[in-house]
């Protein structure tokens, strides 16, 4: 098959370049490269393009016969969404909506959406299922919320055929060492305190220790970045058998905490990390697990990389990856 995979620079979008070209399927990368690296797409065809470029999208479709799209372009910071929804809601939501009609245009039906558990806002329960109610209480969580209804009415009016994969925490590294998380800035749990361990940064902040969970910082659901991009593969297998749209919950329904975290990389990397609490960070809620039955069952998804000790392992050997070369 020949996969347009659009935002293929970007930690996920990298990862499952290299997937694809594995199995053996024709890859173009659409990216911008904004927030993306060059250096992270390790072979296929490169076109350098916004997604919103509704030219561009006409005359790539036109030119190559996509089989399916993936969508991974998209601004992940939930903070800088609060602040500045209008970047969200225009790259996350309308750039997507720009290929979608493009695709429609041009009779390309099927579509693989980078979803996310921000969609669901405030848990009522966990673990998580897919009919848990939706209410985002972030821009970027709302942004993604769109996108699925637009993916809803498209396959509706227009029959294009979709899979929205709404990740938990995507983690870890490529077991071969060779790709990883590179975000500027950095966010995220993991890789921070990584960058301790490796004397990239000073310390980490515990945002909140005083949640309703047994040593009280939050705990998440981390999926390793390989296991999605599996998720994808099979969502793309799924859709080409004549798999209606369909949306799945992707995580290992095991949380950890903050500490845990903090812990697994102590281990991973043998020495102390210099960690601090901090006041609660706004929109955490303190526990989000994901129920993926759904997944395993539909999808026959079965995620092997779920210890917290090899997900961190394998970021960890990332991480001192980058060290090295930055220093
Ligand atoms: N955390 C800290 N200190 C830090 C960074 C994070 O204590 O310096 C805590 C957070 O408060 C949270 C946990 O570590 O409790 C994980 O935080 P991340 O920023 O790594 O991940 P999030 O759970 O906030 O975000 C992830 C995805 C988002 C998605 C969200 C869904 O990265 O894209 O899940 O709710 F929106």
């Amino acid at each position: 098959m020949h996969i347009l995979v659009v935002g293929g620079a970007g930690y996920i979008g990298c990862h499952m370049v290299k997937k694809l070209l594995e199995s053996g399927q024709s890859v173009t990368v659409l990216d911008n490269f904004s927030t993306g690296h060059r250096s992270s797409v390790i072979g296929g065809e490169i076109i350098e393009g916004n997604c919103g470029d509704q030219t561009l999208l006409d005359s790539l479709f036109r030119k190559r016969k996509f089989d399916c799209v993936m969508q991974f372009a998209s601004f992940i910071q939930v903070g800088e969404s609060v602040t500045d929804p209008g970047k969200y809601y225009r790259n996350n939501t309308v750039e997507t909506l720009s290929i979608l009609e493009s695709m429609v245009r041009n009779r390309v039906t099927r579509f693989i959406f980078s979803s996310s558990a921000a969609i669901f806002g405030e848990p009522k329960y966990v673990p998580i299922d897919e009919n848990h109610p939706k209410f985002p209480i972030n821009p970027y969580g709302a942004s993604k919320l769109m996108v699925e209804r637009i993916l809803e009415d498209f396959d509706k009016a227009h029959g294009l055929r979709s899979v929205s994969l709404r990740y938990f925490n995507a983690a870890g590294a490529d077991p071969d060492g060779k790709l990883g998380e590179r975000h500027d800035p950095e966010t995220h749990l993991i890789p921070l305190v990584l960058m301790v361990a490796s004397g990239r940064r000073e310390s980490v902040g515990i945002f909140g220790d005083d949640y309703d969970t047994p040593d009280g910082t939050c705990i998440r659901d981390y999926i390793h970045i390989i296991d999605l991009c599996k998720a994808h593969l099979l969502a793309m297998n799924y859709l080409k058998d004549g798999g209606q749209t369909a949306r799945f919950n992707l995580g290992n329904g095991e949380g950890f905490s903050v500490r845990e975290v903090i812990a697994a990389v102590e281990a991973s990397a043998g020495k102390p990390i210099r960690c601090f609490s901090e006041a609660r960070r706004p929109g955490d809620p303190a526990r989000l697990v994901a129920d993926s039955k759904l997944a395993r069952s539909t999808l026959g998804w079965n995620p092997i990389y779920g210890d917290l000790s090899l997900i961190v392992r394998h970021a960890w050997a990332w991480e001192q990856r980058l060290a090295g070369s930055i220093r």
